[in-house]
């Protein structure tokens, strides 16, 4: 039987409702509240999942606080800071949703401020700190960037630690799917790309180098993870800089398998984001779901693809999966202007039958 937006999605032993997750999108809304999560959190997690998708993700949670892109980011390096969200994770899970977490770390990409306060790198004493990654060459940002340091193998052992106590953590708050976030030249992505990373030690230099604290991170996250629930990983699936050796495809592929090899369950396929040199093809409709498809058609582990990138239809989300392109149709943007994407895409293909609406919105849809 073809597969639909519709058709549930067993991962683990997890059943996911339908075929609509609403990808990871910063919020930048703790203030002053040092990573905890506010009423905004909640809101914006929970009207979404009060829409009907299938899987409702958090945005980039910082394992450690100079993980934090900016200061305003949320976190979970503490058992306040997952208290902060077990409310959010209980409605989103009423609802019938998945609540799922993306764990991340910025790398020499944090300590910048939000977005509509320009981006701009933010120096320790102003705001910011110093910042870590796989060498010591900053972001090439215009302006100065934050002090970067190279991460010692003690660091590194650090830092993969505390993802595993994030994860700990995730899942004491009631989430039940913990993305890895390997992607968008963030910390996991710069040890991922020969042009971040030119370590020479055995966590820099070839493939194999380049990997292994990505995967270390997996398999640590996993460890702790509950066997029953899922393992996503984020990878940004070309750097989009063909002049140079960078990380490509076919390297995507490889780490595809060895990903799944290492506990992960879905591969989440976006793009770019390690050099602000990168040529974007096009931002068009669905824009970087052929890299799904590529990772689909070469892994050779029987590892889920989740494809984002552009999706803004019913029609496209659903083909996409029909198809085979894709397991999971990844929805950012359209979800903030749409809450309700997957209960207006029900009513659009015709399938009110798969999707319930809330009793109190009845009367809307
Ligand atoms: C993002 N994106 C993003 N990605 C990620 O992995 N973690 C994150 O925290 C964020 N934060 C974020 C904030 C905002 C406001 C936007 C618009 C985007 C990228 C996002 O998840 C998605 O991959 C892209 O937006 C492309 O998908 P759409 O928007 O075309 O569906």
């Amino acid at each position: 039987m073809t597969a639909d937006l519709f058709t549930p999605l067993t991962l683990a032993e997890t059943e996911i409702p339908n075929r609509v997750m609403v990808s990871p999108m910063c919020q930048y809304s703790c203030e002053d509240r040092d990573g905890l999560a506010t009423d905004w959190h909640f809101q914006h997690l929970a009207s979404r999942a009060v829409g009907g998708a299938g899987v409702v993700m958090t945005e980039a949670t910082a394992v450690e606080p100079r993980g934090r892109i900016s200061p305003e980011d949320l976190g979970i390096w503490s058992d306040e800071h997952a208290d902060a969200l077990a409310e959010t994770t209980a409605f989103v899970r009423d609802q019938g949703s998945v609540p799922a977490i993306q764990l991340a770390h910025a790398g020499r990409k944090a300590s910048t401020s939000r977005p509509w306060e320009g981006h701009d790198p933010l120096q320790p004493g102003d705001g910011g700190w110093e910042v870590v990654g796989p060498t010591d060459e900053p972001y090439p940002y215009e302006a100065d960037a934050p002090p970067t340091s190279a991460m010692t193998t003690e660091d590194i052992a650090d830092v993969r630690e505390s993802f595993a106590d994030a994860a700990r953590r995730a899942r004491d708050a009631g989430f039940e799917i913990a993305e890895v976030h390997a992607a968008h030249g963030y910390l996991l992505h710069e040890f991922l790309s020969p042009v971040t990373n030119t370590r020479e030690d055995e966590y820099g230099g070839d493939f194999e180098g380049r990997v292994r604290f990505p995967l270390e991170v997996i398999e640590a996250v996993r460890e702790v993870w509950p066997s029953d629930l899922p393992v996503f990983v984020r990878i940004s699936a070309t750097d989009w800089l063909p002049d140079r050796e960078s990380w490509t495809v076919e390297q995507s592929i490889r780490f595809a398998d060895r990903a799944a090899a290492a506990g992960a369950d879905l591969i989440d396929v976006s793009c770019g984001g390690v050099h602000p040199d990168q040529e974007v093809p096009s931002a068009g409709p669905g824009y970087q779901i052929r890299y799904g498809r590529q990772l689909r058609e070469g892994v050779e582990s029987d590892v889920a693809i989740g494809a984002v990138g552009g999706i803004t239809t019913p029609e496209q989300a659903d083909s996409l999966v029909r198809n085979g392109r894709a397991d999971l149709a990844i929805v950012g943007r359209e979800h903030l202007r749409d809450p309700y994407f997957t209960l207006h895409a029900a009513q659009q293909l015709d399938r009110e039958d798969a999707v319930e609406v809330p009793p109190q919105y009845r009367r809307a849809f």
